[in-house]
C-alpha cells in the first residue's frame, strides 16, 4: 500500500464502480456500450486491469493488454484505459496504477509500452510525460469510412 492506496486486480465485480468513475469524468455522458466493452476486454486472456482503492472505495483503474507480434514488435504492452475519480485526481492514484501495470508487463517479458491519447488531452499528456512516456516511433493514421464508396 502506498499513500493509503490499495491495488487489486480488476475483476468484473468492480465494473459498476469503474463505470461510476467514467461517468463522473464524462459528466454523466456515457453509453452502456462503454461498460459492455470493458466487460468484454476483461474476458480476454491477454488483458489485465487494476483498481485503486482508498478507504475501501474504488477511486481509479487501469486496463492494459499484451500484444503478440504486431507493428514489427515481438511483444508490446498497451495501456487502453486509465482514469482516476475527479475527486481524487492529483493524489498519486494514476502513478500507483501505472507502477502496477509496469510490474505486470515486466513479468510478461514486455519491454515496449504504448498508449494513445486524444490530441487535445493535455492532462493525459502531462501525466504520461510525468510517468516516463515519450513520443514513440509510430504515428497514428485515421480515416472515416462514411465517404468511402464500396461496391
Ligand atoms: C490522467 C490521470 C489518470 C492521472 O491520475 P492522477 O491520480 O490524477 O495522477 P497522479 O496524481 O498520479 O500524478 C502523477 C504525475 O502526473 C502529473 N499529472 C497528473 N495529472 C496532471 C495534469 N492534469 N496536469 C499536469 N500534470 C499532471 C502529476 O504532476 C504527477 O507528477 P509528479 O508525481 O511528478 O508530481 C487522471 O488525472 C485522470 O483520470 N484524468 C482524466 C482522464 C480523462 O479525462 N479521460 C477521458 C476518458 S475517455
Amino acid at each position: 500500500m502506498k499513500n493509503g492506496i490499495e491495488i487489486k486486480e480488476l475483476a468484473l465485480e468492480y465494473c459498476p464502480e469503474i463505470v461510476e468513475i467514467h461517468r463522473a469524468i464524462m459528466k454523466g455522458n456515457i453509453s452502456d456500450t462503454w461498460r459492455k466493452s470493458i466487460e468484454l476486454h476483461l474476458q480476454k486472456k491477454d488483458v489485465v486491469g487494476y483498481v485503486a482503492l482508498k478507504d475501501g472505495k474504488v477511486v481509479g483503474f487501469i486496463i492494459g493488454e499484451v500484444k503478440g507480434p504486431s507493428f514489427g514488435l515481438e511483444k508490446s504492452g498497451w495501456i487502453i484505459g486509465l482514469e482516476a475519480h475527479p475527486q481524487f485526481m492529483g493524489t498519486g492514484i494514476g502513478r500507483v496504477l501505472m507502477d502496477s501495470i509496469f510490474k505486470y508487463f515486466r513479468e510478461k517479458g514486455v519491454r515496449d509500452i504504448f498508449t494513445a491519447i486524444r490530441w487535445d488531452a493535455v492532462d493525459m499528456l502531462s501525466f504520461f510525460i510525468a510517468t516516463g512516456f515519450d513520443r514513440s516511433e509510430f504515428v497514428n493514421l485515421g480515416k472515416q469510412l462514411d465517404n468511402v464508396k464500396t461496391e
